[in-house]
């Protein structure tokens, strides 16, 4: 199989001019998707990513190669290629590093994540089976929605190839951290990224579980009943922008900067740089649910350690019982996908 090798130092053997010239390690990511409405910002931030040295742009639209040629003329190392259709997919995917995948259908107001299964599901299985072939290292950052679902599904997948790792396939709930981040740098009056807060379970609804209590610095939140209508917000903050945008789809921009952000902790890890947390979704036997998101440390081969998620107080525990049954059903039903 594929040894993840960092591209640069290819790079620099062969005096290529196109590349940073620090020794710093660089790497390849194919975006999957990369011609949505996350696909294209998430590119752009990731063409300014220094760790990024070969950028990969799939879709299905047509208009992918001109997409690949606007990112092209940034003024930013990273060289961009853009590749279009099922018959360019291996292409695109060979020598991967890192697969973001954003393909796949939003929501409209009124619907939940989990009716957007039966499209984006066999999406993201046939994405998988062809990161199976022909990246089979390479670490699967997922945003497709249903996350909850996408992730067994991808798994699944990888496990009937021979290529299952569950430290390498990922759903990326970043959204949700920074999310709780701005709603409470609001509330305390200072700067948002100067808020640290974990938020486990899953990415929908109820699934959704910000500690606030773990929040640092404090929330400055006494009441128990403002402490409430804060994790409702932040649970409901992706149907609060589905609604606004009134049938022309769900978040993009922060889920590209959120996106962007998970993809460069990814690539820190793959680096060598120590202490890279984020909170992620993945394999798990925290709970009795058999995926869970929580801090993780990244590291050379993905997830490095499993940081679990601490002490939950009474409310946080009630909301554990809550997102509990509702995960266990995502994950079932997209194991279930695959087994059929
Ligand atoms: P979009 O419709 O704007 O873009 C989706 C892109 O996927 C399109 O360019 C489309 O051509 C492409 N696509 C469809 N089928 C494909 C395939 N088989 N292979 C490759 N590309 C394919 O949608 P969007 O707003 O970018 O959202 C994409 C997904 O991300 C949705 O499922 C949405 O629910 C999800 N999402 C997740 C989060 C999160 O926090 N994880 C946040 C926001 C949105
Ligand atoms: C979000 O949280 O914004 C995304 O999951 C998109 C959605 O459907 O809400």
């Amino acid at each position: 199989s594929r040894v993840l090798r960092p591209v640069a130092t290819v790079a620099f053997q062969n005096g290529a001019k196109n590349f940073s010239t620090s020794p710093e390690m660089q790497f390849k990511v194919m975006v999957a998707g990369a011609s949505g409405g996350i696909g294209q910002p998430l590119s752009l931030l990731l063409k300014m990513n220094p760790l990024v040295s070969n950028l990969a742009l799939y879709d299905i639209a047509p208009v992918t190669p001109g997409v690949a040629a606007d990112l092209s003329h940034m003024d930013f190392p990273a060289k961009v290629l853009g590749y279009k259709g099922p018959e360019e997919l291996p292409n695109a995917i060979a020598g991967s590093h890192v697969v973001v995948i954003p393909a796949g259908v939003p929501r409209k107001p009124g619907m939940t994540r989990d009716d957007l299964f039966n499209v984006n599901a066999s999406i993201v299985r046939d994405l998988a089976q062809c990161i199976a072939v022909h990246a089979p290292k390479a670490i699967i950052c997922i945003i497709t929605n249903p996350v909850n679902s996408m992730v067994p599904i991808a798994s699944e997948v990888m496990k009937k190839n021979g290529v299952y790792d569950p430290n390498r396939i990922l759903g990326v709930t970043t959204l949700d951290v920074v999310r709780s981040c701005t709603f409470i740098g609001a509330i305390n009056g200072i700067d948002p990224r100067s808020v640290s807060i974990p938020v486990i379970g899953g990415h929908s609804g109820v699934t959704i579980i910000p500690l606030l209590s773990q929040c640092k610095p404090a929330v400055q939140l006494q009441e128990q009943g403002k402490i409430e209508a804060l994790t409702k917000r932040i649970q409901e903050a992706g149907t609060e922008v589905v609604k606004a945008k009134a049938g022309g789809g769900s978040a993009t921009l922060s889920m590209a900067w959120s996106g962007a952000k998970f993809t460069n902790s990814v690539l820190r890890g793959l680096k060598g740089d120590d202490n890279v947390v984020e909170c992620a979704y993945m394999k798990s036997d925290l709970t009795e649910a058999s995926y869970f998101a929580n801090p993780v440390q990244f590291g050379k081969n993905g997830v490095a350690k499993n940081l679990g998620y601490g002490k939950l107080n009474a409310y946080e525990e009630k909301l554990l019982n809550a997102a509990l049954p509702e995960l266990k059903k995502n994950i079932a039903k997209g194991v279930e996908f695959v087994s059929k």
